[in-house]
């Protein structure tokens, strides 16, 4: 048995139906030989517990259960509900999700079901019940994942008929009155004006654009049903399996519901570290790609923690996937460099994680994801990642670690700021998550640590608080901003709607003109060959035009003002992306009296406690050390 590590634990995602049973007692020997504490298993194991309607088939789960038990594991098993068998779907085919197009996502794969059918939603907590009950005080089950990847493959919005219902029922809570949703959304713009709210329909299939109003209203709607389709399962798990730690796995660069809601119903908030999958997936620059094929950028999987950190309750969060090779589902699957997997995994301890799992324990020859790697190979052979993950077991069993992180800057975001520049970007590429990642990166191109902190977070303890891009202002954050004594950064759009998608009377900034010291009396989307050079740097894809007291800092060759400041609050009034925003933000770190220090290319630093953690993605090295 191998003890618990007191600075994180490592783990593996296990699927005990893919094997052969006479093999689970090598595998679970193997693990806990390896180092492993952990084992995540059963996320998408139904039709093997439940192959015929009611016919629930323990005796196998028992087993494997009792196997890894038996090595010393701790487990953590998964809701099944990803992956609803055929017998169901066909016993409801209008489950499934209809795509905007209204056609039906079906049977083959995963994730065919509608968040908002009632039938569904009855069976996820039959099935959730009958687990839990079965296994919920098992002295091996130490925490419980619902569900698997909310959103996965796109699957938070769905134009059904159940969803039409529930949103028509969302809505008339929400605005109670059909004529205060008709003001607020300003329905008497084309006659979009309704006498019920039963008259609503979902925002797919207009003709042009849906009102943005309508959108928001469905972004939140949709976020909310990903939200109490969880809780219900954590409210079971809580009741049948009491002292166990209740997670979720979320994804990387995903906006479709609101982490920060969902986190509220969770002990641990866990996400998937795929940053070779990731690279070549998202909006990375050619140059980048190439530079980080095999590593990935030196801030992808450093955003994720320090996102979902902040995201859970308590900032209890884990990588309940962990990458250990190539992947299947990128557009290019390079392996990682040697070293990387170990890179990672000491990355996540940085930065707070108590757990990584890799994914997946064996690659299994045959389906979907035969191409992706695991910890061993097909034929049952360590694969290159087992060797570093070894490697890293030891050094944890080393590592002391004492002390909370030192708190730096605190970088605000939110997902409905995501939602509105995706509903109304503007601009081509005007994405408020991106702005998050180019400001993050800047901070942390300055060897800061970051918390990245929703807008109801409190702000004591931080020197400097960027705020990308967030455009809905509450008071309450208006007035934690107006007593915040450190610098402020605030980029455009930012308080320039009210909550239902409303320009402010007042204009942009609305609540925050007064920190700002103006307001923006003109705003305009560039396109790429449109650019006002600066020294260094540029104004690219956006420009607010600002009018009052404050200061321009960053003035182009052409007179154009990329940064306005205000005292301690700086206006970044361009898409705050590229070389202004690195000096930009490396002015107001200096300005804030923190230690910041340009780090080399690659180059990354975050500081626990009372070590500090220094990170080479160009040549793949890791340094420790106790400050
Ligand atoms: C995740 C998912 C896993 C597996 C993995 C492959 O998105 O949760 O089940 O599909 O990707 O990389």
């Amino acid at each position: 048995m191998v003890e618990a590590n007191p600075a994180m634990d490592l783990g593996v995602c296990y699927y005990p139906e893919h094997w052969p049973e006479e093999r689970w007692a090598t595998d679970a020997q193997m693990m806990a030989e390896l180092g492993l504490t952990t084992v995540r298993i059963g996320e998408f194991a139904w039709s093997r517990i439940e192959p015929d309607a009611g016919r629930l088939e323990w005796n196998w789960l028992d087993r494997a259960i009792e196997t890894l038990h038996a090595a010393g594991l701790k487990i953590i098993l998964g809701t099944p509900t990803a992956t609803p068998p055929k017998w169901l779907a066909d016993q409801m085919p209008d489950m499934v999700a209809l795509d905007r197009q209204g056609r039906p996502r079906g049977f083959g794969s995963r994730r065919h079901y509608c968040f908002s059918h009632k039938g569904y939603r009855e069976e996820a907590a039959r099935i959730t019940r009958a687990v839990a009950k079965r296994y919920g005080e098992h002295p091996a089950i130490t925490g419980w994942q619902t569900d698997n990847e909310f959103g996965c493959h796109d699957t938070v919005q769905s134009f059904s008929a159940a969803a039409r219902g529930a949103f028509r029922e969302w809505l008339a809570a929400r605005y109670e009155d059909i004529a205060a949703l008709n003001e607020a959304w300003g329905n008497v713009f084309w006659s979009m004006e309704y006498r019920s709210f039963g008259e609503i329909e979902l925002p797919n299939l207009t003709v042009t654009e849906a009102n943005p109003a309508h959108w928001l209203a469905f972004r939140r709607f949709s976020s909310d049903q990903v939200v109490s389709f969880n809780k219900a399962q954590v409210e079971i798990l809580r009741e049948l399996s009491p002292g166990r730690d209740v997670m979720h796995n979320a994804m990387g660069f995903y906006t479709g519901y609101d982490h920060h809601d969902l986190a509220a119903d969770l002990d641990v908030l866990g996400w998937d570290s795929y940053p070779l999958g990731f690279l070549e997936q998202f909006r990375f620059s050619d140059e980048e790609k190439r530079k980080y094929a095999r590593q990935g950028h030196p801030d992808i999987a450093a955003f994720h923690h320090d996102l979902y950190r902040g995201c859970a309750k308590g900032g209890r969060w884990s990588v309940l996937e962990q990458q250990p090779g190539p992947v299947n589902w990128a557009r290019h699957n390079p392996a990682p460099l040697p070293g990387m997997v170990r890179l990672w995994s000491l990355e996540a301890l940085a930065h707070g994680a108590e757990l990584v799992s890799y994914f997946r324990w064996r690659q299994f020859p045959k389906a979907q994801e035969q191409m992706h790697a695991g910890l061993l190979r097909p034929d049952g052979e360590p694969a290159p990642a087992f060797g570093e993950v070894a490697q890293v077991a030891e050094e944890l069993g080393s590592l002391k670690l004492a002390g909370e992180a030192t708190k730096h800057a605190a970088l605000v975001f939110s997902y409905p700021s995501e939602w509105i520049t995706q509903i109304q970007p503007q601009g081509e590429g005007c994405s408020a998550s991106w702005a998050a990642f180019a400001c993050y990166s800047a901070l942390r191109k300055l060897g800061l640590n970051v918390d990245i902190v929703s807008p109801e977070a409190s702000l004591d303890g931080y020197a400097l608080v960027v705020i990308p891009c967030e455009p809905i202002v509450s008071e309450g954050f208006s007035a934690r901003l107006a007593e915040f004594s450190g610098q402020i950064v605030i980029g455009p759009r930012s308080g320039s709607r009210g909550e239902d998608f409303a320009i402010p009377a007042n204009l942009a900034p609305g609540r925050l003109g007064e920190l700002v010291g103006g307001k923006v009396v003109r705003s305009e989307s560039l396109s790429p060959l449109v650019i006002h050079q600066g020294d260094g740097w540029r104004i690219a894809k956006w420009l607010d035009h600002l009018e009052g007291d404050a200061q321009p800092e960053f003035t182009a060759e052409d007179g154009a003002i990329a940064c306005w400041k205000h005292g301690p609050v700086r206006y970044c009034a361009t898409w705050p992306e590229g070389a202004i925003v690195d000096r930009l933000i490396e002015q107001a770190a200096k300005d804030s009296g923190l230690p910041s220090e340009r780090m080399r290319e690659g180059y990354r630093r975050r500081t626990r406690g009372n070590h500090r953690f220094d990170f080479d993605y160009l040549s793949v090295s890791v340094d420790i050390e106790d400050i």
